[in-house]
């Protein structure tokens, strides 16, 4: 290990297994590039500022943009550090020599890691927003096929009214992620103002004009609160939000095509259903149970996240520095899923005829009778007092409400015109006429 964050002050060196347990390199090497993007922003700042001439300012960047292609080939292994600033300090100062040595001026690792931390966070959105796309787009595509197939909706797991299937589709997944979309939109604006220039706590005293290093990085404005800037990582935590509310979305989508499933109402397409290893006959549907359980581990790391943040005063602590490893489960994870769910959706076939069999095994079109007999002019409770004694006639007679006949319209004093409300597929189309 290097002394490059060391002096006499510090008392001696690193104890080798301390180093070795402490060290975020394991975690954060994955943030080598932006962490090397925000260094060549840094000089662009020093280089305005007079602290470096372009000529060192040229020697440093073309360094620095040398490492990541250089060690994602194995030509370079960073060097065992704290984490992945120093290492990254330490290669250079191997590399380029003494000039590496004004590489740190007026910066921190404080404001560094912030600054990586956000920049990562913007990718991150990038790719969610991405994989929410996708799925937009793999549920058009579903809808165009089965959109118009009735189904029946449930209310406490009990069959109530039919729907087409579209209205499943858009209340599972198409509005909820529209939503969460939005959501993702709030953690932009949160990441939208550059730390660099924070310096550990209170920013610096030096000629560097902040806004240089902003602009090069695409941030909207420098740090406005050196305090606020080192310390917040309320981003992460609004991130983590989105991605647990997400799996929890998704998570509600498979429980619904695992019930389905197991009732014959859909059918899963081999190429996302396990098989058992002693039952030869089974189909399962491992893709939507392990989405579904996915969805507990994004709400553990949104707690581990709150946690690790709770009771911490103001500014930057060494806590802060295990907010990655969970963000990072929490983002891929979640990004994982969303690519799986819209896999599992193309292979997700609703089976009509089971449908319609449920539908009217349960007396889905009941509420449709009692309607039939409101706009008839039979106020409402009366209808509907009627029509559950109709069903529970047919019950008793072993019947269900579709097998109804004039007869016992006539024994019930209702009126014939009923008859033309037991369809349960018309009765899908007719409800959903009012939503696209
Ligand atoms: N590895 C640290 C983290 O990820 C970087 C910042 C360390 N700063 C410090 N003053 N020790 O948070």
């Amino acid at each position: 290990m290097s002394s490059i964050a060391r002096t006499e002050a510090t008392g001696g060196a690193l104890d080798p297994d301390f180093l070795a347990w402490q060290t975020s390199l394991p975690v954060d090497r994955r943030l080598l590039a932006v962490d090397v993007a925000g260094s060549v922003a840094h000089v662009e700042g020093l280089v305005a500022g007079g602290l470096l001439t372009r000529e060192e300012g040229d020697t440093l960047q073309a360094a620095l943009r040398s490492l990541p292609g250089r060690v994602a080939r194995n030509e370079v292994e960073l060097p065992l550090e704290e984490d992945v600033h120093m290492a990254v300090e330490v290669w250079l100062r191997a590399t380029v020599g003494e000039l590496a040595d004004k590489l740190h001026t007026g910066r921190s690792r404080n404001d560094q890691v912030a600054t990586d931390l956000k920049l990562w966070v913007r990718e991150a959105i990038g790719r969610l927003l991405e994989a929410l796309e996708r799925l937009d787009v793999v549920c058009e595509d579903w809808i165009a096929e089965q959109g118009e197939l009735a189904m029946p909706a449930y209310t406490h797991r009990q069959v109530a009214i039919p729907v087409l299937a579209r209205l499943w589709i858009g209340a599972a997944l198409r509005s909820p992620m529209a939503r969460d979309r939005r959501l993702l939109a709030v953690v932009e604006e949160e990441i939208a103002e550059s730390p660099l220039g924070a310096g550990a706590i209170a920013g610096n005293t030096l000629p560097i004009d902040p806004w240089v290093a902003a602009r090069e990085l695409g941030f909207t404005s420098p740090p406005q609160n050196p305090l606020d800037a080192v310390g917040s990582r309320d981003h992460a935590l609004t991130l983590a939000f989105a991605c647990a509310r997400i799996s929890q979305h998704l998570g509600r989508f498979c429980a619904d095509v695992v019930e389905l499933s197991a009732d014959g109402l859909a059918k899963l397409g081999g190429a996302v259903a396990c098989g058992s290893s002693m039952m030869p006959h089974k189909r399962n549907p491992d893709l939507f149970e392990l989405v579904r359980g996915q969805a507990a581990l994004r709400l553990g790391e949104l707690n581990a996240l709150m946690a690790t943040f709770q009771g911490l005063g103001t500014g930057y602590h060494r806590d802060l520095q295990q907010d990655k490893q969970v963000l990072f489960a929490s983002v891929d994870g979640t990004v994982d899923c969303l690519r799986m769910v819209a896999l599992g959706i193309q292979h997700l076939r609703l089976d009509q005829a089971g449908c319609i069999a449920v539908l009217e095994r349960g007396d889905a079109v009941a509420t449709d009778l009692t309607e039939a007999l409101v706009a008839g002019g039979v106020p409402f409770r009366q209808a509907y007092r009627k029509i559950g004694a109709l069903v529970a006639g047919q019950r008793a007679k072993g019947k269900r409400l579709v097998d109804l006949e004039t007869a016992d319209l006539d024994a019930a004093g209702l009126p014939h015109s009923l008859l033309e409300c037991l369809d349960v597929e018309a009765s899908a189309r007719r409800r959903a006429s009012r939503y696209r």
